[in-house]
């Protein structure tokens, strides 16, 4: 027996797509045969990465162009999308809300991460749900981060909208299980993207400026002794995403290196 990776025949909807992990998302889908439809803000740089893909086993890639926090004008044009071409696979990934304290935070960036991550998850969701079901065939894959194993010190906005979001998927891989989606999150750790150089920038600002100290200094804090590359991440949504993962549902998987210190 060989492990069924094939997405032959399947339609991704990767958010976040124009750089980092979701880039990296898309391509290792579409390396498994999928069509991709990238979703982002900059059209310019999804065509790029469209044009960057593996041609699909049928159907093709299509881009999104659309801000996951604008949530009725994302209603809006995610139906035709899948009246057009049914999602099967939902990555749900985007920025991650900006670094700062949970008792100094403004009350509306709550507000404003709330709508980006849940919302806009939820209203993506909606969207693809009918097709999932039809299909009998459905993969949502929250990217989030390791912060609900244990929040991360100056994410306070971030580490409690990734609860939200891990709790939601949580609940919807026990109503939706029976219908042959399951839900699910990965947690990725340290990864290099352009993210994460701004988290060292922000992080050098705070102490003496030495971002090269500071990005020694979270290396070492991973037992791998390094930063995921983005394909790392990607390799773990891919298998999510594929039919040899049908019996995973509900977990968080931490992506990280080892970094993280509870089970
Ligand atoms: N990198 C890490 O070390 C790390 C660690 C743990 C968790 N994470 C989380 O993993 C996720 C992806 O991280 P990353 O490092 O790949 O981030 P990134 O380099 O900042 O990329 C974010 C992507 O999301 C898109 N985006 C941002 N805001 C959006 C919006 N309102 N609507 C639609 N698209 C939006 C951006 O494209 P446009 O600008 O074109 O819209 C971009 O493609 C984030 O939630 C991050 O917090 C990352």
């Amino acid at each position: 027996m060989t492990v069924d990776l094939s997405l032959a025949g399947r339609h991704a909807l990767v958010g976040g797509a124009s750089q980092g992990i979701g880039r990296a998302c898309a391509v290792a889908l579409a390396g498994l045969g999928a069509s991709v439809t990238l979703l982002a803000r900059r059209a310019d740089v999804l065509q790029t990465v469209r044009l960057s893909l593996p041609a699909p086993a049928q159907g093709e890639h299509r881009i999104l162009v659309a801000d996951l926090s604008q949530t009725d004008e994302l209603a809006a044009a995610i139906n035709p999308l899948c009246a057009e071409s049914p999602v099967h696979i939902l990555v749900h990934n985007s920025g991650g809300p900006p670094p700062g304290s949970a008792h100094e935070a403004d009350p509306d960036a709550y507000r404003r991460a709330f709508e980006a991550h849940l919302i806009g998850g939820q209203t993506l969701l909606q969207g693809c749900l009918p097709g999932m079901r039809a299909a009998g065939y459905g993969r949502l894959i929250n990217v989030i981060s390791t912060s609900v194993k244990e929040p991360i010190k100056g994410l306070g906005v971030s580490n409690t909208i990734r609860w939200a979001v891990a709790s939601w998927a949580k609940t919807l891989a026990a109503e939706l299980g029976a219908d042959g989606i399951t839900a699910n999150n990965v947690l990725p750790g340290f990864t290099d993207t352009e993210r994460l150089h701004a988290i060292i920038s922000g992080r050098a600002r705070g102490a003496d400026g030495d971002e090269a100290k500071v990005a020694q200094q979270m290396r070492a804090s991973v037992p791998a002794g390094r930063f995921a590359k983005p394909e790392e991440i990607a390799n773990a949504v891919a298998f999510l995403a594929s039919p040899a993962a049908s019996y995973i549902n509900g977990i968080n998987l931490p992506v990280d290196g080892g970094r993280t210190g509870s089970l």
